[in-house]
């Protein structure tokens, strides 16, 4: 069953989520280890950004479908995304952001993030496949200067990072969310102990989030700006 409407646009992603479980085995492999070395998983030391230069580590399928039916929801003109890879989370939200502008034409922008070079070439060969490279700006570099300036109003976040830069993340963006913007957050049931620092600043009364964690694998954490 066609999930866009668009066979060209399932049959990409079909692919890239193939290739990303793929490299799951690997990977898995690769943490168990370290685990067995106690190197803590929020690390982010050059043996594992070398390892981790080639890894889709996609959003799940139905995490992303979940993302992409909130910013169709919302009518969300800008989302970011911290943590780009080669595309695949960014295409949701592009193809969500593409039918609202079907729907009332305007400004919609997915600005996402990577910070390596060819995870962000492949990303953006990705969005010119799909034809959807006209709604997403995609900033090559470190997150602690490419969302520094997103702009206002910001409707929705996803943050599918190390999470280690999942509170820099939320702190340079947070001041641009409107009123009712969501910011969703993966794995952090999981990796709860390692979003320690991320959970301090959305349960902080001063920022003014509600939060919940969802129910899909590992944890969704779903939070909207009050
Ligand atoms: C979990 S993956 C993102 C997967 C993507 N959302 C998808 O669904 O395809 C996280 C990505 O963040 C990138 N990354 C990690 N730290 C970063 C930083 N400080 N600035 C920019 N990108 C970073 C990694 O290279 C990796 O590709």
């Amino acid at each position: 069953m066609s999930f866009f409407n668009d066979p060209a646009l399932d049959a990409l992603l079909a692919r890239l989520h193939g290739q990303s479980t793929a490299q799951s085995k690997e990977t898995a492999a690769y943490f168990g280890a370290r685990g067995r070395e106690r190197q803590p998983i929020a690390a982010d030391d050059a043996d594992k950004r070398n390892f981790m230069s080639d890894k889709l580590v996609a959003l799940d399928a139905d995490k992303a479908r979940f993302c992409y039916q909130l910013c169709r929801a919302m009518n969300a003109h800008r989302a970011i995304e911290a943590g780009t890879s080669y595309g695949v989370s960014t295409l949701y939200l592009a193809a969500a952001l593409r039918e609202n502008a079907r729907a009332q034409p305007g400004k919609y922008i997915v600005i996402g993030t990577e910070y390596e070079p060819r995870k962000a070439a492949a990303a953006r060969k990705h969005f010119e496949e799909a034809g959807l490279a006209g709604f997403v700006d995609l900033r090559e570099g470190d997150l602690l200067e490419t969302l520094v300036d997103v702009g206002s109003p910001v409707d929705f976040m996803l943050i599918d990072i190390w999470t280690r830069m999942a509170r820099p993340a939320i702190e340079l963006v947070a001041p641009c969310l409107r009123t009712g913007a969501v910011v969703i957050c993966d794995n952090t049931q999981t990796y709860r102990a390692e979003y320690e620092d991320y959970f301090a600043f959305i349960t902080d009364p001063s920022n003014g989030f509600s939060t919940m964690t969802l129910p899909f694998a590992g944890g969704l954490e779903m939070s909207v700006r009050g």
